[in-house]
């Protein structure tokens, strides 16, 4: 249609045009919106004041706002205003163990602008280890976006293209890289591998990701179990014990410690990884220690359940643990020994998990969580008692913003921020269910799970996306959001440089030679 009326006249074409880049300006600006009497809250601080927005950013925050005319007027007393949520772990549409995750650009991110997600960051996988074409692939992926993203690109093989391309996707806005030293056979690098990928990323300023899980013993482990006869999801569990997690956190950790860079350690699920990152941390090395939403709320029982499709559907990497795990893992978040709360959504519906019955090796990994993320946060954390709603918005939104350099376009409302904000009743109640979620998955890890506290509207670069229960989003309308290298977890590494250089003084030493020995 658009086609066939372009080639009527040059007068037709110039008025479509005008009228389609008219469409778009008036998208991206977004309405005029005043947010009035909610509880405006920050990782810093909350205050009752009155918010301002207009092309797509917030204008004012103050008390007492006139409201400009024609403006839209939202009522959020008793509510909280916070940025919206950014979600720094995901996978959509990810090609993985002979599926693709049922989530794309599209349905992964309404479901995330409904639970009050407003950003995320995907893993781009290499296609054929190529880092450049699964770029591309993963651009193309996301031309149906309807909401702000970036990527963190994986590394699974090592190449003198590789660390090229590397320094190629800094400069299109990628500043972060995974590494896996698990998924033996497919993903996973060699310490080699990874030795080289930290020296890469610690030079283009780029932060390194690690999966930290001990490939080999993981096979061994696995191999073990299904020949010991355990064939169902609980064998997932069995075969990957939380000390090899351990082992593979505290190598990382010691590997980023000798290159002297910044080291992230995506889905901590154990004790053993939360006391690698702690001790770490406590030595002043830069560590980030990421648990997932299902590492709060869930136990391993779920792989137990004679149902296979509901055991299935809670396998993922390293295994949801014992519930020890889960109030450790908790405590370090209140505490800060671990900065912020991912879901690693990876999403395959019960037809996908199937592949898997009979051999728990092959059921695709993967749980959902981008649109739970926030209400299971809040849930287990604020509503507990453990952190304030300041805390939540740190560990939900501006630690990741801070991290992967984005702060403060994003992670805070304040003048200039793009306006991507919530509005959370904590009075309402609701129950998580897949007959209500949005994702395409068929099962949701959470089902009947009892929320106190529920995100009533989201913001989107200015436009009310959610409200009443109600999607207002567009294919084609996310925008990607580059990512700028060197940032604040790089300064000042070139003096912990100098200072292993030289502990003692000066080096090189000017050693003296006894004459008879010249
Ligand atoms: O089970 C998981 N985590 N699936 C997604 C891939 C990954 O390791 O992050
Ligand atoms: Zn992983
Ligand atoms: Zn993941």
């Amino acid at each position: 249609m658009w086609q066939q009326r372009c080639t009527r006249s040059a007068f037709g074409t110039v008025l479509s045009s005008v009228l389609f880049l008219l469409a778009l300006f008036c998208y991206v600006e977004g309405e005029q919106i005043v947010i009035k009497g909610g509880t405006v809250t920050n990782a810093d601080g909350q205050l009752v004041a009155d918010v301002l927005i207009e092309n797509g950013k917030i204008a004012k925050v103050q008390k007492d706002l006139k409201v400009p005319p024609g403006a839209r007027l939202l009522d959020a007393s008793g509510q909280y205003v916070m940025p919206g949520g950014i979600d720094p772990h995901t996978h959509l549409e990810m090609p993985f163990m002979g599926q693709v995750a049922c989530d794309d650009f599209f349905s992964g991110q309404a479901a995330a602008l409904a639970g009050g997600t407003t950003m995320h960051i995907d893993f781009a996988l290499p296609t054929k280890g190529d880092l450049m074409q699964g770029f591309h692939d993963y651009q193309k992926k996301a031309a149906k976006a309807c909401m702000d993203y970036g990527f963190h690109m994986a590394v699974t093989s090592w190449s003198a293209k590789v660390a090229a391309d590397m320094a190629t996707l800094v400069k299109k806005g990628i500043n972060s890289f995974k590494f896996f030293l698990a998924y033996k056979g497919a993903l996973m690098v060699t310490d080699e591998e990874f030795l080289q990928g930290l020296q890469k990323c610690r030079e283009i300023g780029a932060i390194a990701q690690v999966h930290a899980e001990n490939g080999e013993a993981v096979a061994v482990g696995q191999k073990r179990i299904f020949e010991a006869g355990i064939t169902g999801p609980e064998g997932h569990a069995l075969s990957r014990p939380s000390f090899l997690e351990g082992e593979a956190t505290s190598r990382a950790v010691r590997l980023a410690r000798f290159v002297n860079t910044p080291l992230y350690v995506v889905h901590t699920m154990s004790i053993d990884a939360v006391e690698e990152v702690a001790r770490a941390r406590a030595r002043g090395q830069r560590v980030i220690g990421e648990p997932v939403a299902s590492a709060l709320s869930l136990n391993e029982t779920a792989m137990w359940n004679p149902d296979f499709k509901i055991a299935a559907a809670a396998v993922m990497s390293p295994p949801i643990r014992a519930a020890s795990h889960r109030v450790k893992i908790k405590e370090a978040l209140a505490g800060g020994l671990l900065q912020l709360v991912a879901t690693d959504h990876a999403v395959f519906n019960s037809t996908q998990k199937a592949v898997g019955k009979g051999d728990f090796r092959v059921i695709p990994n993967g749980v959902n969580g981008i649109e739970e993320r926030l209400h299971v946060v809040w849930e287990e954390m604020v509503n507990s008692g453990l952190i304030t709603p300041s805390d939540f918005v740190r560990i939900t939104s501006t630690a990741a913003a801070q991290i992967f350099n984005l702060y403060p376009r994003k992670g805070v409302i304040a003048p200039g921020s793009d306006a991507d904000v919530i509005l959370l009743d904590p009075k309402v109640e609701h129950h998580i269910s897949a007959a209500t979620h949005h994702s395409r998955i068929d099962t949701n890890v959470y089902e009947g799970k009892r929320i106190m506290g529920k995100v009533v509207v989201t913001i989107s670069r200015g436009r009310i996306v959610w409200e009443n229960g109600n999607l207002n989003v567009t294919p084609g309308t996310g925008r990607f959001v580059e990512m700028l290298p060197m940032g604040p977890l790089f300064e000042g590494l070139d003096i912990l440089d100098q200072e292993a250089m030289h502990p003692l003084g000066t080096t090189p030493v000017h050693h003296t030679h006894a004459k008879d020995e010249l």
